[in-house]
């Protein structure tokens, strides 16, 4: 392994001046932590589950707690203080946002529980439910199942049922309706509400009903097509208007509480919210006309997590959680008065901002593929000499330094190689040439990516630079089950390793997954860290484990993961930090074992 990279030469300072606050800031910590995940002064990243500077424990400290019991990672820490603060940042947020405007409806959260279904996660939002007014939706019957057990202590938990429902689904929540729970059916197809209509009849409950639309104002954002008049879900607003007429003539325009939209996930841009909330709030006011009771706006989820930490990432949102609140309050509340009609109630079903936070997965760098040491004196004479040119030209770039124009200069070398590779393949090179011109093109592609980090440039062609760029770190987890999202969309999570931030990382690393499937790898991260792609880190020293964390992978990751390569889930730990900052290690779940995965695959084991 070699101790310095070309890309080292760009951060010529030497290492004493490196801090910890360097190494945070390197990493991007300030931006996506959000105040969850600095850096100490030693050089650990600490986790603060409150935003509390008092209330804060080291990464490290929380795993030498688990290793106590024996458990190592790959693990998947869950922090339920963070759960905890983010309902309050929210919760604050629309509660600043309508005593600001003036409004003069509530507000409640409704947790969509597809997010992440984990018991833990459930029963801690359903406990968290009356003080900070939470709800839970449920997204098919096996959800529903579980909100319904979840929130048995708290019977008062309001509930949002969307997604298709058929007859027994619609009757559960005829039943859970009939023992008093506050559910709500979302009828996404006209055939529900029928179906809906008859069941509730049957059992003589009257069921409270929502109507989900779909908008004309479309969403921003990867997620936009899950919004809009092309989604899957949802009547258009003549199907709804028809709706509401139906119940209304039937004498139960009062059960037609609920309005919902749905733009779409991870929203990119306030101004899609507010165009799709004053097109909502409009609807309302218009069915409300017709005879509809509507006490109840639902803008579904979107507000969006900063994965980039505010660098301007494809991941990264430009605004807050206040600021998503003011431009719902605010809108809403301009269409109501304009009607003079009464304020409804407002409900976001926001998942990915309450949990995404929470999770952090954390792997062992298991092992290193490092590129070779630039090789010193290859046969630069004999090459000369050769019959084919691609060598000759390869042996001429290795000699010389790359002058004033090395982007040049590595384009030659990379177009060299590729010729004889070519005369390889074709029979035209034996295997001594082909090595030698490997070597040379080490030599010379080394010095001209020296030469251009030096200057500040990203070299040309990274994909065909990789065995000169990157080294391999390879991490004892999978992509497939524990970061779906990375591989399927291209979605960033931010990383970092849990100690040395105090030293300048010398190693620019694609993190590689255990999987078999070259996809298995993470190569583009936020924070200065990752710009050029890959991600500085250390050279790992021998007998010390070096731990890289992945944030922010509390919202989905966990549920949409799968078995590829019959890597089960990972370990998981709920860990809280108490006053003095120890961690308090307040359940572990295990992983699944090799067997599990096999069962699950059809196997005996
Ligand atoms: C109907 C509905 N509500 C809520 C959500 C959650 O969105 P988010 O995680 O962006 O808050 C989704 C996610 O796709 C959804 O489809």
């Amino acid at each position: 392994m070699t101790s310095t990279t070309p890309f080292q030469a760009a951060d010529a300072a030497p290492p004493s001046r490196w801090t910890a606050r360097d190494g945070a800031a390197h990493y991007g910590l300030p931006g996506w932590g959000a105040g969850y995940f600095d850096a100490d002064d030693a050089g650990r990243v600490v986790v603060r589950p409150d935003q509390r500077p008092d209330r804060s424990a080291a990464l490290d400290d929380v795993l030498a707690e688990l290793a106590r019991r024996g458990v190592t990672p790959p693990i998947l820490i869950r922090f339920p203080q963070i759960l905890e603060h983010r309902a309050g940042v929210i919760r604050g947020a629309f509660d600043r946002a309508i005593s600001d405007a003036g409004y003069r409806g509530r507000y409640t959260c409704v947790y969509p529980v597809k997010v992440n279904q984990h018991r833990g996660v459930l029963e801690r939002i359903s406990a968290l439910a009356p003080a900070l007014g939470l709800g839970l939706e449920a997204g098919s019957k096996a959800e529903l199942i579980a909100v319904l057990a979840a929130t048995a202590d708290t019977p008062g938990t309001p509930i949002i049922c969307n997604g298709f429902k058929d007859d027994e689904c619609l009757d559960l929540i005829v039943l859970a309706a009939a023992m008093g729970r506050p559910i709500t059916p979302i009828i996404e197809r006209r055939a529900e509400l029928d179906a809906a209509l008859r069941l509730s009849d049957a059992r003589r409950v009257d069921v409270a009903l929502g109507l989900r639309l779909k908008l004309a104002s479309p969403g921003a954002g990867r997620w936009q097509a899950s919004g809009g008049l092309g989604s899957k879900f949802g009547l258009f607003v003549a199907e709804a208007a028809d709706a509401a007429r139906d119940l209304i003539h039937a004498g139960l325009g009062r059960r037609l509480t609920v309005l919902h939209s749905h733009i779409g996930s991870q929203i990119a841009d306030l101004g899609a919210v507010r165009r799709a909330a004053r097109e909502l709030a409009r609807v309302a006011v218009e069915l409300r006309r017709l005879g509809a009771s509507i006490t109840t706006l639902d803008l579904g989820g979107g507000l969006g997590v900063d994965y980039d930490g505010g660098a301007d990432g494809p991941t990264s949102i430009g605004y807050t959680a206040d600021e998503y609140a003011r431009a719902l309050v605010d809108e809403t509340r301009a269409v109501f008065d304009d009607a003079g009609e009464p304020h409804p109630d407002l409900i976001t079903e926001s998942g990915r901002a309450l949990v995404a936070h929470e999770s952090v997965l954390v792997t062992d760098v298991v092992g290193v593929s490092a590129h070779a040491p630039a090789p010193t004196g290859p046969d630069i004479a004999g090459a000369g000499a050769s019959t084919l040119a691609p060598l000759r030209d390869l042996a001429r770039l290795a000699e010389r330094p790359p002058g004033d124009d090395p982007a040049g200069a590595l384009r030659r070398a990379l177009d060299a190689r590729d010729a004889l590779t070519g005369a390889f393949t074709a029979g035209r090179a034996n295997l001594a040439d082909r090595a030698l011109g490997d070597r040379l093109f080490r030599v010379a592609g080394l010095s001209a990516v020296d030469a251009l980090t030096r200057t500040g440039a990203d070299p040309p062609d990274a994909d065909r630079l990789a065995d000169l760029l990157f080294d391999l770190y390879f991490c004892n987890f999978s992509i497939f089950q524990s970061l779906p999202d990375l591989w399927a969309l291209g979605q960033r999570f931010p990383a970092c390793p849990l100690t040395r931030l105090d030293e300048r990382p010398t190693r620019r690393a694609v993190l590689c997954d255990m999987t078999c499937d070259s996809d298995g790898e993470m190569r583009s991260f936020p924070g200065p860290a990752g710009v050029g792609g890959g991600l500085m880190l250390h050279e790992p020293r021998p007998g010390a484990p070096y731990r890289v964390g992945v944030f922010l992978v509390g919202a989905y990751q966990e549920i949409l993961g799968d078995l590829h390569n019959l890597f089960g889930d990972p370990g998981a730990a709920h860990v809280t930090i108490d006053d003095a900052g120890r961690a308090v290690i307040e359940e572990v779940i295990p992983g699944d074992s090799a067997d599990d995965a096999l069962r699950l695959v059809g196997h005996d084991t």
